[in-house]
């Protein structure tokens, strides 16, 4: 059901900063025109719960869900809080039966989907679902543990924010992974972990040994780690530091750059201190 009444996207984002009101299962709340109605329920403390959302990136309603009633007038359609824009007037419902039903079967796919994931468990037991009659995915070798649930998350971020584009979805359907190119090492990895804190099912596997850095979902790609010259301890992939470095006007010193943070900090402190005491 499409409802003429709501504006196009751009319309919205055009007139974000316009203050409107919502309602949410029946009562109102302030919203700036445009923004995304999970974030709304986020900020007022709401449950709905979600899988994909994260506020840094473009909305891509995967995990379907957040989905919530909206209802306009006699009528009313389920559609995913992550990408429905606030507008004065709207007004969904966030836990009608309906809602909760597809809630708990989607929960179920994650079941199956994800069966190693103790986050999609404890999110499935919340709603009362406890077993899933779907058929269980599992594969000893998954290099994601049989947690992953698709979410696209980590693609994301590695594209949108990181612009490394290490990751991607590979074969099609039910054998869909995320992975790197023929699951290989990747020498563009930066080894940042911008996938492993978006990963809501913690799924992604590294570990850190001496200079090395190791995705080791990511076809135990080898990331090399800067080592601190005051301290002696590993601290920054290597590549993320250049990166980065790059890019900070005016640049920084080059033995400031080398330094971890809190030896670069306890450096600054000294400095300041003794800048002081040679001013009394
Ligand atoms: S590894 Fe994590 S972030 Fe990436 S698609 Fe799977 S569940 Fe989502
Ligand atoms: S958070 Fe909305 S579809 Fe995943």
């Amino acid at each position: 059901m499409t409802d003429n009444t709501v504006c196009s996207t751009e319309e919205l984002l055009k007139k974000s900063s316009e203050d409107v009101t919502v309602i949410i299962n029946g009562r109102e709340y302030p919203a700036k025109k445009g923004e995304v109605m999970l974030g709304v329920a986020i900020r007022e403390g709401i449950e709905i719960p979600h899988l994909c959302y994260e506020a840094s990136l473009s909305p891509y309603g995967a995990c379907r869900l957040c989905m919530v009633e909206k209802r306009c007038r006699d009528r009313s359609e389920m559609v995913t809080s992550c990408t429905l824009r606030a507008e004065d007037g709207l007004e969904v419902v966030t836990d009608s039966p309906e809602i909760l039903r597809h809630r708990r079967m989607i929960l179920e796919l994650y079941l199956a989907e994800a069966p190693k994931s103790e986050v999609i468990k404890s999110l499935a037991a919340r709603y009362g679902v406890t077993k899933t009659r779907f058929f269980k995915k599992t594969d000893k070798d998954d290099p994601l543990g049989n947690k992953c649930i698709l979410c696209g998350l980590c693609v994301r971020v590695c594209n949108e924010i990181i612009g490394a584009g290490v990751i991607s979805f590979v074969n099609r359907g039910p054998y869909t992974v995320v992975s790197t190119p023929f699951s290989g090492e990747n020498s563009d990895c930066l080894g940042c972990k911008a996938c492993v804190s978006v990963c809501p099912t913690h799924a992604i596997v590294t570990g850190d040994s001496g200079d090395e850095r190791i995705m080791k979902s990511w076809g135990e790609t080898k990331v090399k780690m800067r080592e601190c010259p005051v301290c002696g301890n590993y601290y920054l992939p290597d590549l993320l530091a250049e990166k980065v470095y790059a890019k900070i006007n005016p640049p920084l010193s080059k033995n400031i750059q080398e330094m971890c943070p809190k030896c670069r900090s306890r450096n600054i402190a000294i400095k300041e201190i003794s800048a002081s005491s040679n001013r009394r």
